[in-house]
This record gives C-alpha cells, sequence and structure tokens, in this order.
C-alpha cells in the first residue's frame, strides 16, 4: 500500500493543490511549532511555509512532483520514522492515514518524534454517505484502506486532543473525493477521478458503471431534481475532520 501511489499518484499535482481555508485551519492548528514533520507528504500539500519543515513520503513518483524550493523530503513510511525522539514540535498528517499499514505503530512513532500531531483526516461513518458514494460509488467504502481509524480512537491514541469539522467550501481548490459535491459534472473527467484514490482503486467496470449513470442523471436532469437543497450551500460536511493534539 505504500508504494500504491507510485501507480496512482500520476498527475496528482495536477488535480491535488491545497485549499487555502483549509491550510488556514491546519496552520492554526499547529499554532507556534517551529519544527514540523509532514508524514506521507505527497506533493506537499498544507505545508507551512512560514517554519521549518521537513518530509517524508514512501512514494518516488509523489517525491518527483514536489514543486522545487519544497520541504527536504526523506523516502520512508509512518510506521518507522527515521528521526529521533522529540526531533519535532508537531506531525501533520494530510489524508494518509487510511492508507497506512498499521496505524497504531504509526501513532507511536508521531508521538516519540513530535510534541504534537495535526490530523487532516475523515470520520468513516460520515465520509460514506455523501451522494457520490452513496448513489454512484457505493464500492468505494469496501476498499481497503478507505477506513481510517474514527477520529475520536485516533484522538484516543494520541493523547489529549480535540476533533474539529473541516466543511468542504463548494469551490474548494484541492481536488479529493467530495471536493466536487456542488460540480457533480467535475467527476466526469478522467484525469480528476484518477487523483482520487478511492475512485482510482476502484476495478474499472465498477467505476465505469457509476459514473455512466452519473452522466446519464446529470444528461436528464434527475442529479439537479434530487439535490436541489445542495445547490445554494455555500459548505457541507463530508467527514473531513482535524484531531488536534494539545
Ligand atoms: C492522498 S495522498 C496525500 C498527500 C498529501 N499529504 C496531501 O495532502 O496532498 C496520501 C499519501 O500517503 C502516502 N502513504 C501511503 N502509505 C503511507 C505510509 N505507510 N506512511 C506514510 N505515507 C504513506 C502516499 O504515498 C501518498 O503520498
Amino acid at each position: 500500500m505504500a508504494e500504491a501511489y507510485d501507480e496512482i499518484g500520476v498527475g496528482y499535482s495536477n488535480q491535488r493543490k491545497a485549499d487555502p481555508r483549509i491550510a488556514r485551519l491546519i496552520v492554526e492548528a499547529l499554532g507556534d511549532a517551529e519544527r514540523v514533520i509532514n508524514v506521507g507528504a505527497g506533493t506537499g500539500s498544507y505545508e507551512p511555509t512560514d517554519r521549518v519543515v521537513f518530509a517524508i513520503e514512501p512514494s518516488s513518483l509523489m517525491i518527483d512532483m514536489r514543486a522545487q524550493g519544497s520541504a527536504p523530503v526523506v523516502r520512508g513510511t509512518a510506521e518507522r520514522l527515521p528521526f529521533r525522539d522529540r526531533s519535532f514540535d508537531a506531525a501533520l498528517v494530510s489524508l494518509s492515514l487510511h492508507h497506512w499499514m498499521d496505524w497504531n505503530a504509526g501513532m507511536a512513532e508521531l508521538r516519540r518524534i513530535a510534541r504534537r500531531a495535526v490530523i487532516f483526516t475523515f470520520d468513516p461513518a460520515v465520509h460514506f454517505e455523501p451522494w457520490l458514494v452513496r448513489d454512484y460509488l457505493p464500492e468505494i467504502a469496501d476498499l481497503r484502506g478507505s477506513h481510517p481509524p474514527d477520529p475520536e480512537a485516533i484522538g484516543h491514541a494520541l493523547g489529549h486532543s480535540t476533533v474539529v469539522t473541516v466543511p468542504i467550501p463548494y469551490d474548494c481548490h484541492d481536488g479529493f473525493l467530495h471536493a466536487y459535491w456542488r460540480r457533480p459534472w467535475a467527476y466526469l473527467d478522467p484525469a480528476v477521478q484518477a487523483s482520487i484514490s478511492g475512485i482510482a482503486q476502484l476495478p474499472a467496470t465498477v467505476r465505469e458503471s457509476g459514473i455512466t449513470r452519473l452522466a446519464e442523471d446529470l444528461h436528464s436532469g434527475k442529479w439537479y431534481e434530487q439535490h436541489r437543497d445542495l445547490v445554494t450551500r455555500t459548505q457541507i460536511d463530508c467527514g473531513y475532520r482535524l484531531v488536534i493534539s494539545h
């Protein structure tokens, strides 16, 4: 799983960019931490630029897509972090935890190398309810690696923690699973599909069948009839959460 992004990461940096509103919440949560380690850093989204940051990432493809001038990166996994105890003021994990082979081992490593942690994750009890998964691609919820632990359990593993809801704006700049909740036509784009691991990992026949039904419902107007309540909303809760340890 740790190397999965060597395949599904193709095109990631074109579609997956930090959303400034989510980035602001993350920076606030990092508080006055001066030395930050970004674990499962990917191409570097949500890495703060106003402090000392190091990154760790298992996929060489993702590492190669990091922008010039981004934080120095080491190849490795969360379960075995190549840093001394208490090397960092804070650890940041953004949309990576659900891919880890052994999240308990990763949590123990975060606690060992950093004084506190900020985890951007999702609550599996809420995350599979929005229309894309519920009505078109329910198989996403059955994928191995699609269920991170629930945020309360993550908080428990980290010690004294707070869980904060991260609402997703209708024009989210990032391209994760529910980013396009009010722009449904975006999911018809193969490049958008390819940069969302839950969609990219589905068997092609399953993916095509769900996306074809969505295309039909958009063309017939059925989608708009069924989601009148959504088209005037500016943000919704799709289950994304920040777990902030203190
Ligand atoms: C959805 S991407 C998120 C990347 C970046 N943090 C972001 O917010 O855009 C998930 C990342 O987790 C990495 N990953 C997978 N398994 C991992 C593990 N065991 N330890 C650390 N990172 C892992 C993947 O290679 C991938 O880059």
